[in-house]
């Protein structure tokens, strides 16, 4: 069955260890190879075109080629063809050096211009798993909101401009507070920018967390991996005028501790291995690996039944090395299942034996097709 949302054509250009290349692709990706060949990176590229900084969560310029650039004004792009339903989307986003030698990053959707990476929810969903992932339930609170605010993107696309915003007037009020002046009608509207866009995004998280709860607890452990169950930690505000307040009897302290103290940017995830009843963080690793396994899962059935079918683009960086083979079978199911696209990566070819993909060994580089 061919994915109803995929990415079926992708070029880079000066893109970390890539000068150009080119992929064309229907349905799910194998791309296997040794370390260092390359895999990551291509995800990394197709990470880019949902908001944000992408699986590696990098700095821009970070993926910027080093060694001799190709011929171009980008000092990186990548470019892609993604397909939904029966409509193809052009999709594309780099960064440019301004005449003023700054860089600039673009997003084009369709050749227009968009005004932020934030417009790429409205076309494309996407979900991604990674082996820095692997550390997520025991690591800093920063990760889990990122996950979790991935997993609100897929419901609701107009998130990311919300937390754009939100993180703007943070931004603006701290250093407001650090450097003056501290303009009492100045800090109440950014103050109250960031509490009408905190609601929202405490109310997201609360809707989607909720949303998956529900999704969990259908499957149960009906499946290979296990049933889990998250918990949106923190204080969370009814509404915006609790959160202004909150902020407003907060300036001193935030001042003092140069960071904003109270708000939907200290909040936290905890997720629950039901059958084990245990914490995720207190789980084995392996054990973790699953639990990430599904709740993606969840979300991806709970975006296909909403979305006409259209599951979320699954990065899945390598996945298999965790897996015993009957878990392996497992995800390869559910990806055919959900009628999603996976782009899976790995160092032996011989783990994707029965993925219900187009596989590729990857050298340097170059992609050979294996089936
Ligand atoms: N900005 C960059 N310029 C050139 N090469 C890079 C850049 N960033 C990463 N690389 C190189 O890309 C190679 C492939 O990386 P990666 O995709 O992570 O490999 P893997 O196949 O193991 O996932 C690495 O050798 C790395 O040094
Ligand atoms: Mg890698």
């Amino acid at each position: 069955m061919a994915a109803k949302l995929a990415a079926t054509r992708l070029h880079l250009t000066n893109f970390r260890s890539y000068a150009s290349a080119e992929l064309c692709v229907s349905g799910s990706v194998v791309l296997a190879g040794p370390n260092g060949a390359g895999k990551t990176n291509i995800l990394d590229a197709i990470s880019l075109l949902s908001p944000g900084r992408g699986l590696r969560g990098a700095k821009l310029a970070e993926h910027v080629r080093k060694g001799p650039a190709a011929p171009g004004e980008a000092l990186w792009a990548v470019a892609a063809t993604v397909t939904r339903g029966q409509t193809p989307y052009d999709i594309g986003t780099g960064l440019t050096l301004g005449p003023g030698g700054g860089e600039k990053r673009h997003v084009r959707l369709n050749g227009v211009e968009a005004k932020g990476s934030a417009d790429l929810g409205d076309i494309v969903q996407m979900l991604w798993l990674t082996p820095a992932m692997d550390r997520l339930f025991t690591e800093s609170a920063g990760g889990r909101r990122r996950f979790l605010d991935r997993l609100v993107l897929g419901f609701d696309p107009s998130h990311a401009r919300t937390a754009t915003r939100y993180e703007t007037a943070m931004r603006e009020r701290a250093r407001l507070l650090k450097y003056g002046p501290r303009d009492p009608a100045w800090l109440d509207g950014l103050e109250n920018e960031m509490a009408e866009a905190g609601v929202l995004i405490g109310q997201a998280r609360a809707a989607t967390t909720e949303r998956l709860n529900r999704v969990l607890t259908e499957r149960g452990s009906a499946g290979a991996f296990p049933a889990a169950a998250l918990t949106l930690t923190g204080e969370s505000f009814e509404c915006a005028e609790d959160l202004r307040a909150a902020l407003a009897a907060s300036r001193l302290r935030d001042a003092e501790a140069g960071r904003c103290l109270v708000g939907p940017h200290v909040a936290d995830l905890a997720a629950r291995h039901t059958a084990k009843r245990a914490d995720a963080r207190d789980c084995s690793t392996g054990e973790q690996k699953a639990l990430l396994i599904s709740i993606i899962l969840a979300e991806a059935r709970e975006l296909a039944r909403v979305r006409d079918g259209q599951a979320p683009l699954l990065l899945l960086d390598e996945i298999a090395a965790h897996l015993d083979a009957m878990r392996r079978a497992a995800l390869f199911a559910e990806i055919a299942d959900l009628g999603a696209q996976a782009w899976m990566t790995g160092t032996d070819l011989s783990l994707f034996d029965a993925a219900p993909a187009q596989i590729f060994a990857v050298e340097d580089g170059v992609f050979s097709k294996v089936n």
